[in-house]
């Protein structure tokens, strides 16, 4: 019951997604066997599984593909097997679905964020990071553990603080963009680095409107 209110309050809809629980779980483990990484690695450990696929992204898959791809095979292989499996291809990242079947909040918000990045990095923004992935790699390997802190640090206060959401949002982009920034590399890297980390936020905070643009991102920097 609490729970229930505690959601509403979030503003999260209820209305039931028609995820297939069973058939999602399948399609994770695949979604870990194509990406080469354990499959404890699932929606029980969304934090674990962003970390491994930043690591990814710096060491690449396996006999030297290109991390990117590597990633974003899996990604629209999981989207397809999960369109095969429910009635809509997104049901099972829904929040509401996500927050009804795992056992914290945060568990639910940070596998629901990490599947919305993914959505726009192997989407709008692939080309982007495929264009310039020489740059982009360097930058993940300088800056992982900045970039896994900007994370945790936004869940942790999000969670605490909702009220205050649409800050840690707005620190998570600069954090992000701050991070994807190299010598020698092009500006538009801070842009992709900020709107993924908005494309991040946005299961919780669509409502925040933020926006990444190349000029005012470092605002309050
Ligand atoms: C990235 O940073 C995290 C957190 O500090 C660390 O646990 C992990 O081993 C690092 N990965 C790589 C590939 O350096």
């Amino acid at each position: 019951m609490f729970g229930k209110l505690f959601l509403l309050f979030l503003g999260v809809s209820l209305v039931t997604a028609t995820c297939d629980t069973t058939k999602f779980v399948a399609c994770q483990d695949t979604f870990a066997d194509k990406l080469g990484i354990d499959r404890v690695y699932n929606w029980l450990n969304p934090l674990g599984l962003t970390l491994q696929i930043q690591d990814i992204y710096i060491n690449g898959g396996v006999a030297g593909a290109r991390g990117l791809n590597v990633v974003c095979n899996a990604y629209n292989s999981f989207v397809q097997c999960l369109s095969d499996a429910s009635t809509t291809t997104f049901e099972c990242f829904d929040i509401g679905y996500l927050l009804t079947h795992s056992s914290a909040p945060n568990q639910a918000y940070s596998y629901g964020f990490l599947m919305s990045m993914l959505q726009y990095q192997c989407g709008a923004g692939f080309y982007l990071a495929s264009d310039n992935w020489q740059c982009m790699q360097r930058i993940y390997n300088g800056k992982n553990a900045t970039m896994y802190g900007c994370i945790t640090d936004f869940v942790l206060n999000a969670q605490e603080d909702p009220k205050r959401g649409c800050d840690y949002v707005q620190t998570g982009m600069d954090c992000f963009s701050k991070a994807s920034t190299l010598q020698g590399c092009p500006d538009e890297l801070k842009y992709y680095g900020c709107e993924s980390f908005r494309q991040y936020s946005i299961p919780q905070f669509a409502r925040c409107e933020k926006q990444c643009t190349i000029d005012t991102q470092f605002r309050g920097i």
